[in-house]
């Protein structure tokens, strides 16, 4: 896995929307995975920008959502499909029928992404317990996408955004398998708040504790984070 640190969440915004816009340039029908959370919203941004510049194009690509959170109405906008849709999907020229997400227990989602033939590009964040996509510590090297029961923390990470209904507890995911197959992968981290888990996916065990660690066995993955998740101070 390589590492590359810049100064701020700006700076990896632009070198994130750079590496997705090379990708489309040398294959406009390219294969994305693409994040929900915090972290993606400024390379959304910015990518929603490129594209009102004309500087990239997704009207061939296709987009994968990587998770979805279960036990919510079609069309919640608390739902991870809405928050892509909204940040993403809805503002770039994507045919919406190439824009999908996983339901249930997931087995479609991970049938139509080998039918496509993989991603050539998936974008991931790290959570604060070293989760890629949903696959929370203890996910098996080998898991598929399926549905998975959410850590205490990543459950109590939702809690305002949910209130006053309880979050949710259960999600799909894309599998560990699924993310390492992926040609390319590109974890985003920024912030003080990742520091521990970027550490531990940097130099701790390469096992399931850190499910970021695997990252490490990709031929192609990098990890794209500022000076603070870095460890470098703010
Ligand atoms: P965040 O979520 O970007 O909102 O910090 C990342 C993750 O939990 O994967």
């Amino acid at each position: 896995m390589d590492l590359v640190v810049r100064d701020g969440p700006e700076q990896v915004a632009q070198e994130a929307a750079d590496i997705v816009c090379r990708v489309l340039a040398q294959r406009p029908d390219a294969v994305l995975g693409l994040p929900t959370g915090r972290t993606p919203l400024a390379l959304y941004e910015e990518l929603a920008r490129r594209r009102r510049e004309g500087a990239v194009s997704f009207r061939r690509a296709t987009v994968f959502a990587l998770d979805e959170l279960l036990g919510l109405r079609v069309g919640d906008p608390r739902s991870f499909r809405a928050a892509l849709q909204g940040a993403i999907v809805g503002r770039i020229d994507l045919d919406p029928a190439r824009f999908h997400s996983p339901t249930g227990e997931g087995r479609e989602h991970e049938d139509l992404i080998a039918r496509v033939g993989g991603f050539d590009l998936l974008v991931l964040g790290i959570g604060r317990n070293g989760h890629i996509a949903f696959n929370e510590p203890g996910s098996d090297r080998a898991s598929r996408t399926r549905r998975v029961t959410l850590a205490p923390g990543t459950i109590e990470e939702m809690r305002a955004t949910f209130a006053p209904d309880p979050p949710p507890g259960e999600a799909v995911t894309i599998g560990v398998a699924t993310i390492l197959e992926a040609r390319r992968a590109v974890m985003l981290a920024v912030g003080t708040g990742k520091a521990a888990a970027v550490a531990r996916a940097v130099s701790g065990p390469i096992d399931a504790s850190c499910p970021a660690s695997w990252l490490r066995t990709h031929a192609d993955a990098l990890l794209l984070m500022d000076a603070a998740a870095a460890g470098r101070g703010a």
